[in-house]
This record gives structure tokens, C-alpha cells and sequence, in this order.
């Protein structure tokens, strides 16, 4: 099997794409062979992010969503389903970090609130929609972007851990749940990788891992895409409920 078509035909829906890893993930599957939608709250750059890899003869589409309102969900997964006509892969990517570099005493309860509402309820609540499509398709696929700071309790960064912690233990409940209709359930935890959100990430904490990792540079976002690309492929059929590190042996749980 050529690589090139790894994701031949398939559809796949990718949430938060509008950049970051979600937008490599896009490039990625759709130069794999599939018809992608990505979709964000930022709506303008969901569009602009669609439109430029649709300039490069790649298959993608841009919508809105907002993970924290129950209703958009449900109108985008529908959209979503409409243009592509039915669904193989959903890569539950969108997140907030927001509480970062506060410490326990800090955070504030709305910050913890909203942070477990669109990282936890809104990968239970998207993947919720999905699966009528997700049934149908037979080769149905779930990806969920884990962290790996739940692993080693990455401190003053205590909702975002919690809620990555949440997904991890989503992704073994729902492999269980949905492994009877031949949907696979697995997830990705990266290390940190040098994008846009992560600037204001504290130095220390970047030279952290850069000392504790195995492979001693930084993390780029296309060294997280040949994970998510076998996480959605018919290469990993058999694997479900599963959470794997990408990076470079950080952690080695
Ligand atoms: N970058 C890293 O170091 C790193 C490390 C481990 C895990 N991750 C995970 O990878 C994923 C992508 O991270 P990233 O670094 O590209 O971050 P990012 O902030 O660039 O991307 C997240 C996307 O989600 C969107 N989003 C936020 N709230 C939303 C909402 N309510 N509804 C819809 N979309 C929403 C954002 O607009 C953004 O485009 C996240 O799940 C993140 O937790 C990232």
C-alpha cells in the first residue's frame, strides 16, 4: 500500500484545524487520499486555512464550530456529513489549554469549568454525533488528541492535565462502547511541539524537554501526523482503546 493513498476516498472530519496541529493533520490526510473537513471557532481562519490547502489540489473544507455549545455540534457534524456524504475517520484535535503556568491555588474555577467543557464534554459530545455516520461507514475511525502531561503530571497546568487525563480514560470507555460496530477508538499523546499556541510556554519548560527527551531536538507538528495518519488507516484495524506517546521518548509510560 503507497502511502499516497493510505486514506484513499475516506472522509474525515478534523476539529480545531484552523492551525496548529490540526492544520498539519488536514495537509497530511488529504495528501494521504482523503476528503477532509476541518472546523473551528475561529471562523474567518477556518475558512482562509481550507482555502489555502484547497490551493494546493487538496480536498479540504472549512466550518465553524464551538465544541462548548452542544447545538453547533450538532450543525457542523450534519454539515459535515452532508458535503462529504458520510464519515470513515473523526480526529477530535480542538482544545483550550488556558490554565497554563497557573498553580493549583491559582486557577480559577471558570477556567477549570470551561477548559473540562470543551476538552472533555466536547470530544464526548462530537463523537456522539458522528457515530450514526461512524457506523455506516464500517471502517469508522475515532482519534483523540490526548497530551502526554497526564503521564508524567505536568504541574501548574492542572485543568488542561485533568482534562487530557479524562481523555485518555474516554478513548478506553468508548473503544469498549463502540468496538461492536467496528469502530476504532485510539489516541495520540504529543509532547510538547513548538507551534503557535505553544510560544507562551515558559522557556524552562520547553528546555525540560528538550534535556529529557530520548531524540534531543525540538518537536514539529508533521512529527505527530504519521501517528494520526495510522490511527485513522486500515493499518491499525486491530488496535483500539490505545494511548501512544509521540515524543521522541519524553515519557515512556
Ligand atoms: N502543541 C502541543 O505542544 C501539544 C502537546 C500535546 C497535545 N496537544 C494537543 O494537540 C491538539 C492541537 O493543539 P495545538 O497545539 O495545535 O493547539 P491550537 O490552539 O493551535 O489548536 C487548537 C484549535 O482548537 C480550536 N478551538 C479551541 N476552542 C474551540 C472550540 N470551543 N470549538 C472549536 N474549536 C476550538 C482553536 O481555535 C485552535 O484552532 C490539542 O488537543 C492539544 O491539546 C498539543
Amino acid at each position: 500500500m503507497s502511502l499516497n493513498s493510505l486514506l484513499q476516498g475516506r472522509r474525515v472530519m478534523i476539529t480545531g484545524g484552523a492551525r496548529g496541529l490540526g492544520y498539519a493533520f488536514a495537509e497530511a490526510a488529504a495528501r494521504a487520499g482523503a476528503r477532509v473537513v476541518i472546523a473551528d471557532i475561529l471562523e474567518d481562519r477556518v475558512q482562509a486555512s481550507a482555502n489555502e490547502l484547497a490551493a494546493l489540489g487538496l480536498d479540504v473544507s472549512g466550518l465553524s464550530l464551538d465544541l462548548a455549545d452542544p447545538a453547533s455540534i450538532e450543525r457542523c457534524v450534519s454539515a459535515t456529513v452532508d458535503l462529504l456524504g458520510g464519515l470513515d475517520g473523526l480526529v477530535n484535535n480542538a482544545s483550550i489549554t488556558n490554565s497554563g503556568g497557573k498553580s493549583c491555588e491559582e486557577l480559577e474555577i471558570a477556567m477549570f469549568d470551561r477548559v473540562l467543557q470543551v476538552n472533555v464534554r466536547g470530544t464526548w459530545l462530537m463523537t456522539r454525533a458522528c457515530l450514526p455516520a461512524l457506523r455506516q461507514s464500517g471502517q469508522g475511525a475515532v482519534v483523540n488528541l490526548a497530551s502526554d502531561t497526564p503521564l508524567w503530571g505536568a504541574p501548574n497546568l492542572l485543568a488542561y492535565t485533568a482534562s487530557k487525563g479524562a481523555v485518555i480514560a474516554m478513548t478506553r470507555s468508548l473503544a469498549r462502547e463502540l468496538g461492536g460496530d467496528g469502530i476504532t477508538v485510539n489516541a495520540i499523546a504529543p509532547g510538547l511541539v513548538e507551534v503557535e499556541a505553544t510560544q507562551y510556554v515558559p522557556a524552562a519548560r520547553h528546555q525540560l524537554y528538550l534535556d529529557q527527551r530520548a531524540l534531543k531536538r525540538s518537536q514539529v507538528p508533521d512529527d505527530v501526523c504519521g501517528a494520526v495518519l495510522f490511527a485513522l488507516s486500515d493499518l491499525s484495524r486491530f488496535i483500539t482503546g490505545q494511548t501512544l506517546p509521540v515524543n521522541g521518548g519524553f515519557v515512556m509510560p
